[in-house]
């Protein structure tokens, strides 16, 4: 008797096992892609992968009648990666093509409360068609309980959305409200109305990639963060990403053994960074000497180029960068760039993790683009932001820092707890050539040799203010120190930093300007 019990048991499972079927499932590889569990095998450590919800079915609708969808659609779980524990859902597009229906929703929405609970991340898997048409209103209901949870539990845990299909209309609000979206290139996609409906309102005609593929997401609108040829290389992205983060809001980012020496001196950076200010240098380059192993997991590296945001450690320590990259736009900021800065931080500072922010940087980009694009909403982002996180902040002026700009790229007076200078920075109001013309017009002006008197006074300002020591002079930059001994200098500032406490006055939230 109980033999045929578990054999139904069995039976059942089996079914659930196989989807939507071989022919869906072989289709699904023809398109390049994995099916939903074989995304899990491939994201989890061997053999971790439990599943919850197996049995989950549909709820009934008159169109619904007769139709299976075994596993209702998505499968969800917990595993680990890299011994750590994580909470899983991976939306099966053999079935109904991964559409949500209601109990679809819900078994991601229980993960989630799980993950919450267990204080563990939380790593979407997304490949569906969007809405369960034959559901109508309680398809919606079920995005309802996962968007509000992704809003809740937002800071609490890492989510990550890996978008590895079809992910179209109301949807793709779900990835947008978690931390980081992972696109794979040829095969996903991402749009709020897709291109039938664009051609009937707008006329204008469009395929699915060039509407919403990931190197749009990725270089273009900036929604997805990082993206990847095929779904391996996705999800070797997800497991890297969060090896830099906390299980949870509570915790500290884990600390890896390094193998690069903290001392390590960097001599390299001496020849990289020309005291001329015109001369370009390779901000990536600085970076990748300054970290352990020269390892940088670039984030958003498509969008806003003129400033670089990405995970590296110091030490073994995990810290998020921010530097300028004045080989785009000369690192001025702009509205894009001030959006993913002021994004990135936030992040960080939601998950513990120390900020190095690098600055060689103009001012703001000038234009009535970006003045009516409202740079002034967007950089206040950048302001806001910083000056909001409490995590360790240590800044590095490399070469310049202008104005508002230099405000914006975490100060002294904006909360960092460390600002160092190489000699080669330059702490001013703006550059000596546009001070010099406005503050001696009148003088230029009259002179018998304009030019001369102009060459004379951008001299005489360049000697005032275009180096780090009136800065230091005030405390505003903490010390001046050589290229070839940043490393150690960075790794033992955040050895001190790493357990620093702040506090700020209750508030229920602060009102960042969005
Ligand atoms: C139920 C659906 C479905 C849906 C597709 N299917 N979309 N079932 N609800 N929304 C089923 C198909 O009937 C088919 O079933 C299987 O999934 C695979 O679909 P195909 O069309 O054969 O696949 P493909 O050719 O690869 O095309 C994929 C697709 C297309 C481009 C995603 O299916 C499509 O356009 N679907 C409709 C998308 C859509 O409009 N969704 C609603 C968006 S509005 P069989 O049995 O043949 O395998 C929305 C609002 C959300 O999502 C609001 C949240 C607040």
């Amino acid at each position: 008797m109980l033999e045929e019990l578990i054999a139904e048991m069995e039976e059942r499972r089996k079914r659930v096992l196989l989807g939507g079927g071989e022919k869906r499932i072989e289709k699904q590889h023809q398109q390049g892609k994995l099916t939903a569990r074989e995304r899990i095998e491939y994201l989890l450590d061997e053999g971790s992968f439990v599943e919850l919800g197996t049995f989950v079915e549909p709820i009934e609708t008159p169109l619904m009648q007769g139709i299976e969808a075994p596993g209702e659609g998505v499968v969800t779980g917990y595993g680990t990666i890299n011994g750590r524990k994580v909470f899983v859902f991976s939306q099966d597009f053999t079935v109904l093509g991964g559409s949500l229906g209601k109990m679809h929703g819900r078994k991601i929405a229980q993960i989630m409360d799980l993950a919450v609970k267990v204080g563990a991340p939380i790593v979407g898997l997304n490949d569906s068609a969007g809405a369960r048409i034959q559901e109508g209103v309680d398809s919606l209901s079920g995005y309802g309980e996962v968007f509000y949870r992704n809003a809740v539990y937002s800071g609490v845990v890492p989510q990550i959305s890996a978008i590895l299909g079809p992910c179209a209309g109301g949807a793709v609000y779900s990835p947008a409200m978690t931390d980081f979206i992972l696109m794979s290139r040829g095969t996903s996609y991402m749009f709020i109305t897709g291109p039938e409906v664009i051609k009937s309102v707008t006329r204008e005609e469009v395929t699915f990639e060039e509407l919403g593929g990931a190197d749009v997401h990725a270089q273009i609108s900036g929604v997805a963060h990082l993206e990847a040829d095929g779904d391996e290389a996705v999800l070797d992205l997800v497991k890297e990403l969060l090896s830099y983060l906390p299980q949870n809001n509570r915790e500290k980012p884990p600390i890896q053994p390094s193998t690069d020496p903290a001392d390590r001196k960097t001599p390299e950076l001496l020849e990289l960074v020309s005291p001329d200010p015109r001369r370009p240098y390779n901000m990536h380059q600085v970076i990748r000497t300054l970290v352990d192993e020269g390892e940088f997991l670039e984030i958003h590296a498509g969008w806003a180029k003129n400033i670089l945001v990405g995970f590296a450690r110091l030490g073994g320590m995990p810290v998020g960068i921010v530097a300028n990259n004045p080989r785009f736009m000369a690192g001025a900021l702009d509205i894009h760039a001030a959006d993913k800065a002021a994004r990135f931080i936030r992040t960080l500072d939601a998950f513990n993790v120390p900020i190095l922010t690098l600055v060689d940087v103009t001012g703001f980009l000038p234009g009535v683009a970006q003045e009516h694009g409202g740079i002034i909403r967007h950089g206040a982002k950048m302001l806001y932001a910083y000056a909001e996180a409490t995590v360790p902040k240590i800044t590095l002026i490399v070469r310049k820092a202008y104005g508002g700009a230099y405000l914006a790229m975490n100060s002294k007076d904006m909360g960092a707890d460390v600002v160092l200078a190489w000699p080669t920075a330059a702490v001013a109001v703006m550059g000596a050539e546009g001070a010099a013309n406005i503050i001696y017009k009148r003088e230029i002006q009259q002179a018998k040799d304009p030019e001369a008197v102009r060459r004379k006074k951008i001299e005489e300002y360049r000697r005032a203010f275009d180096h780090p020591y009136v800065a230091a002079a005030r405390g505003y930059v903490d010390d001046v120190i050589s290229p070839e001994v940043t490393r150690e200098q960075l790794i033992r500032h955040l050895e001190t930093l790493w357990d620093k406490e702040e506090s700020r006055p209750w508030k229920k939230h602060g009102n960042i300007p969005l």
